[in-house]
């Protein structure tokens, strides 16, 4: 079993074939040599289950995850693969639990779940506690790319204070989504409303499996250290099967100026 003692990217599409991410197994060769390259030991790979999900979700996933380490072993590339699901938000997403459609990340606790890029379901919360009460912890997806928590970060500290961990997207820091997203994602870091950066990698080419630059840009906003340890403590934490428990937000307690004037006040990210 590879280390875990290096950058962890609990979010990434690098099965080939699988989805939207690479169609060949070059291609996903590809991006785990970019990823090795970047200081990332262990890959989560998570394809979508909505969309394109095939018969046999969970144990064909852990078998292609296998199966791609081992052809990264024969490379010479050394990482780890382990079988995750991004899993569209749905109200029947305990069902999909029980079934296999749905899994947590890496046989850990944590699920990672997706929402709409325009929408925010007004059963989130509920779902969340019902995940919560059977024993599951919630990883949102990149939320800094959804409308809703764009025009108000805050809106996440309800779930936030309930156990609710963030993932932001490591390009979304770079700018690569525009500069809402990055003010987005700068806002999240400053209010203590985002635990864990990942790549949200597709292919070799424009989304790429890399977290150096995001950690460097999030450092800049939170430190250094804290910025690591969204790449290292809180993913490890997470695969070894631990429930987190966040910190509060700072956004409950910081009243006064409107979220996006606090977050160009503050330092500006780079790019
Ligand atoms: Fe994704």
């Amino acid at each position: 079993m590879p280390a875990l003692d290096g950058r962890i990217d609990l979010h990434a599409h690098i099965l080939p074939g699988e989805d939207d991410g690479p169609q060949t197994l070059e291609q996903a060769l590809e991006m785990a040599r970019i990823a090795a390259a970047d200081g990332i030991t262990c890959i989560a790979a998570t394809p979508h289950n909505v969309g394109w999900a095939k018969a046999d979700h969970r144990s064909r996933i852990r078998r292609e995850a296998t199966a791609l380490q081992q052809q990264c072993h024969q490379a010479g590339i050394p990482l780890c693969l382990l079988p995750g699901v991004e899993i569209y938000i749905d109200f029947d997403l305990l069902e999909q639990l029980q079934d296999g459609r749905a899994f947590p990340l890496a046989d850990s606790r944590y699920v990672l779940l997706e929402m709409p890029h325009s929408a925010f379901p007004l059963y989130t919360e509920e779902l969340v506690f019902h995940l919560q009460v059977k024993g599951y912890g919630v990883m949102l997806a990149h939320p800094e790319r959804n409308a809703l928590v764009q025009a108000n970060p805050s809106m996440l500290a309800p779930l936030v204070e309930r156990g609710t961990l963030v993932q932001i997207t490591a390009a979304s820091l770079a700018g690569q989504f525009g500069p809402l997203v990055a003010r987005t994602a700068a806002y999240l870091l400053r209010g203590r409303l985002a635990h864990v950066i990942a790549t949200d990698a597709h292919n070799d080419l424009r989304r790429r499996p890399e977290l150096s630059a995001a950690v460097a840009a999030a450092g800049e906003i939170i430190g250094p250290a804290e910025a690591e340890q969204m790449v290292r403590d809180i993913p490890r934490a997470i695969l070894a099967g631990e429930i987190i428990t966040p910190d509060p937000p700072l956004s409950r307690v910081r009243r006064g100026k409107s979220w996006w004037v606090r977050a160009l006040s503050g330092r500006h990210l780079s790019g």
